[in-house]
């Protein structure tokens, strides 16, 4: 950790820990060396998983790291929603809104969320526990409502009474101060 990666330019920039840069290095070396660009993917959920999202400057890093243009990081950054393009609270919670989800409910619960932690689409709790946000399909339509939590746990058939008791469960599960996701 002693050593770090910086990028400057006329914005802003940005430090990259030597642990990051070698997992980097590993993620590269598996591919042919003029096709370092595949490693994108696994590049930001390094970062995000270093720093629990991924920033401009991250992105700025990792375009020069694997010799691609920087919109070429950011358009895969944007293009999925598991990378966070800002600090999230502690559980990500993502609800489908896409049309199927809307004809059975989705909506309905997204609003149901709204509703129990107090924050609009998009925000986090004040206690930094909770991020809500809406999802593109999650190809599980005919279970709608349908949400992932941290990127990883799909919930399924979500009724108001089933979400009350997601939220409820995850901040039983915590213990002490929140912290940041990921
Ligand atoms: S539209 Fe929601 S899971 Fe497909």
């Amino acid at each position: 950790m002693s050593t770090t990666h910086t990028v400057n330019d006329t914005q802003a920039s940005v430090a990259l820990s030597q642990s990051t840069m070698d997992r980097f290095a590993r993620e590269v070396a598996k591919y042919p060396a003029e096709q370092a660009q595949s490693a994108v993917m696994a590049c930001l959920a390094i970062v995000q998983q270093a720093h629990g999202y991924v920033s401009l400057d991250h992105e700025k890093v990792i375009a020069d790291y694997l010799g691609m243009p920087q919109i070429a990081v950011h358009e895969v950054t944007t293009f999925y929603n598991m990378y966070n393009q800002h600090p999230t609270g502690r559980f990500k919670l993502n609800v489908c809104t896409n049309l199927p989800c809307q004809l059975r409910d989705g909506v309905t619960a997204l609003v149901h969320l709204e509703k129990k932690l107090g924050i609009q689409m998009g925000g986090t709790t004040p206690d930094g526990m909770f991020t809500l946000q809406q999802s593109e399909c999650l190809g599980a339509c005919a279970d709608s409502p349908v949400m992932l939590v941290n990127d990883r746990t799909m919930c399924s058939f979500m009724s108001n009474e089933k979400l009350d008791q997601l939220v409820d469960g995850l901040r039983a599960s915590v213990s002490g101060p929140a912290q940041g996701a990921n």
